[in-house]
């Protein structure tokens, strides 16, 4: 018999705080941009229509970990989030199981660590406002981290849904923060000097001329080769773009794809994370736009689980059981 620990998502609010995440998904990424981890590309398959993902690595120092992700759309119609996922944790020495974690908090807030990351690596020095473009669930994760590294003026919103943008204003509030609510995407990045996209979308919602430089765009929508959630001024104008990595976003979103496949920009040119985060590649340097895309990499879910396991045995905390 092997004893393994079951984290809820709950459990995991409570112990991965941002900075303490923030640092380990930096060394994460510096270790998969170093060509230390083992990270095949994920699996991706469709159900009904619906994406779904297996992810795997193995990060040294953190275990090996495998998640099963699916991204349902109409959920939230059906009370359901729109993301869902397990991961499983392995010890890499003796291969023995060490834990099954509840992924859709996890997810989230890993995603909030890498998109936080970016704006310690990039944010403009001037201050100015937060804009958030999709309100749902993930934007909260998001906000709540990238407060830890930037404190805006306001916070400004927009989604399509009226009642998302409502739930999200009295989050924000309740925060601290003075909410403005934008008419569409053009309004809502006015004046702001990080522009936070966390929409389902597959045409862009972030316009480049709309952006007031100094300004960093994290966007962590648009995860299909055709879709989109920035447009070619963005790309065109951005003074540094940096990915979570070449090859996954070649493959797996439109916003890099594209914009190569059109010659607006080179693959060179384009940074990953992890190299700025170690100083190889240069992130910020002036006062233009900067881009942070993200389409998610199995490295930061050993890191974020590995982690969790790790605090969790420390206090005490989640289920143990016998499999
Ligand atoms: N990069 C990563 O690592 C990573 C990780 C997790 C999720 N994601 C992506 O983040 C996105 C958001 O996920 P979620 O869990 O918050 O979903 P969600 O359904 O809870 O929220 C998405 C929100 O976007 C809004 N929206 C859709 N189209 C819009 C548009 N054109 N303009 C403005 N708002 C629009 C929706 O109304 C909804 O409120 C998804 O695309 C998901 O795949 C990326």
């Amino acid at each position: 018999m092997t004893e393994i620990l079951v984290l809820p998502g709950k459990v995991l609010e409570d112990i991965l705080s941002p900075k303490l995440l923030v640092d380990e998904i930096a060394k994460a990424f510096i270790a998969f941009s170093e060509g230390r981890t083992v990270t095949p590309p994920r699996t991706v398959m469709w159900v009904e229509g619906n994406w779904w993902g297996i992810m795997q690595s193995y990060v040294p120092g953190y275990g090996v970990g495998v998640k099963i992700v699916n991204v349902i759309p109409s959920n939230p119609s059906r009370g359901l989030p729109t993301i869902q996922a397990l991961v499983t944790l392995f010890d890499p020495e003796n291969g023995s199981p060490l834990a099954v974690i509840e992924g859709g908090v996890l997810t989230a807030l890993r995603t909030a660590a890498a998109s936080a990351l970016s704006v310690k690596l990039m944010a403009p020095r001037s201050t100015g406002a937060i804009a958030v473009i999709g309100t749902g669930y993930q934007a909260r994760y998001q906000l709540k981290f990238i407060l830890e590294y930037f404190k805006p003026t306001h916070v400004r919103i927009y989604d399509i849904r009226r009642e998302a943008m409502e739930k999200y204003k009295e989050y924000v509030e309740n925060l601290g923060y003075e909410v403005y609510v934008a008419r569409d995407p053009r309004d809502a990045v006015r004046e702001a000097r990080i522009v936070v996209e966390a929409t389902t979308t597959k045409t862009p919602v972030i316009y480049g001329d709309a952006l007031e430089p100094p300004v960093h765009v994290v966007s962590i929508g648009a995860h299909t080769k055709d879709a989109r959630a920035l447009d070619d001024e963005v790309i065109r104008k951005a003074e540094a773009i940096v990915v979570d990595s070449r090859n996954a976003v070649l493959e797996e979103t439109g916003d890099i794809r594209i914009p190569l496949e059109k010659g607006l920009i080179k693959l060179e040119e384009v940074a990953e994370i992890g190299e700025v985060a170690s100083g190889k590649m240069k992130g910020r340097v002036g006062d233009g736009i900067t881009v942070f895309k993200s389409v998610g990499l199995a490295v930061q879910d050993a890191c974020a689980a590995y982690l969790a396991y790790k605090l969790a045995v420390e206090k005490g905390l989640g289920i143990k059981v016998e499999v």
